[in-house]
């Protein structure tokens, strides 16, 4: 595949087929994305791959806690308000993926069941936790090198016919994640990565998201026009 290939053909992947991923591609797949840039090459980033049992209890952990009422616990500041400009791009891309599976906007349940899909890490047969070293906590250059890791992460992925969804909802529970990951205790928790083989035949997994255009979000600066 090459780099266009990928960037442009990588989408989201939130429905998985029942087959499980060699350990030895995941590996390949997180040599390549460990190729990615960071602040003084710290390199502060760290990964747990769970499949299997713990990520059953994970799954069971994090959606039970948030139906008993929990309150969010993962380990990174969120927004609290959402500027209508995002709000927009939130709804935009929330109808597509509603509208690509057939879930009309009065059906409640089947809402509910789309968001504790995303609870469960859409099912996948593999999560992979993105965690970053405890020492760095408080630095906001720890979450970028870990984001910059998390993108060349899907994109490896995706050139190996792996499909993956980037997601907050499966660490909204992170003292589950801890507990069933045994994650250590010098590691923060960034974010999880859904990952497995695409299922072709799932409709939210071809939709295709829309972004920005350079005219909306990029100035030139000095240059001769
Ligand atoms: C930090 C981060 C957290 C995300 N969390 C979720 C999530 O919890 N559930 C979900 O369905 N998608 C999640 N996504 C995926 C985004 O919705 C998706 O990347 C975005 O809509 C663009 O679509 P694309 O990845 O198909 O290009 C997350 C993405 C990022 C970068």
């Amino acid at each position: 595949m090459t780099y266009d290939e990928v960037v442009l053909g990588r989408r989201s992947i939130r429905g998985f087929l029942d087959k499980p991923v060699p350990q030895e591609l995941l590996a390949e797949v997180l040599e390549m994305a460990m190729r990615a840039p960071s602040s003084f090459n710290n390199q502060c980033w760290n990964f747990s791959v769970v499949t299997g049992a713990p990520l059953e209890a994970i799954r069971k952990g994090n959606t039970e806690g948030i139906l008993a009422g929990k309150p969010d616990s993962r380990e990174f500041r969120s927004f609290t308000t959402v500027p209508d400009e995002h709000r927009g791009r939130q709804i935009e891309i929330a109808k597509q993926l509603f509208g690509a599976m057939g879930i009309e906007r009065e059906d409640k349940d089947g809402r509910q069941d789309w968001v504790l899909r995303g609870f469960r890490q859409f099912d996948a047969p593999v999560s992979v936790v993105v965690t970053y070293d405890k020492v760095l906590l408080g630095s906001d250059i720890a979450p970028f090198d870990c984001g910059a890791v998390t993108n060349a992460l899907v994109n490896a992925a995706w050139s190996r016919g792996l499909g993956c969804v980037i997601n907050s909802q499966g660490i909204m529970q992170s003292p589950v994640v801890r507990q069933h990951a045994n994650i250590p205790e010098d590691q923060v928790i960034m974010i999880c990565v859904a990952l497995g083989w695409p299922d072709e035949d799932f409709p939210a997994n071809a939709v295709m998201s829309n972004r920005k255009g350079v005219d909306e979000a990029v100035r030139f600066v000095g240059f001769a026009d």
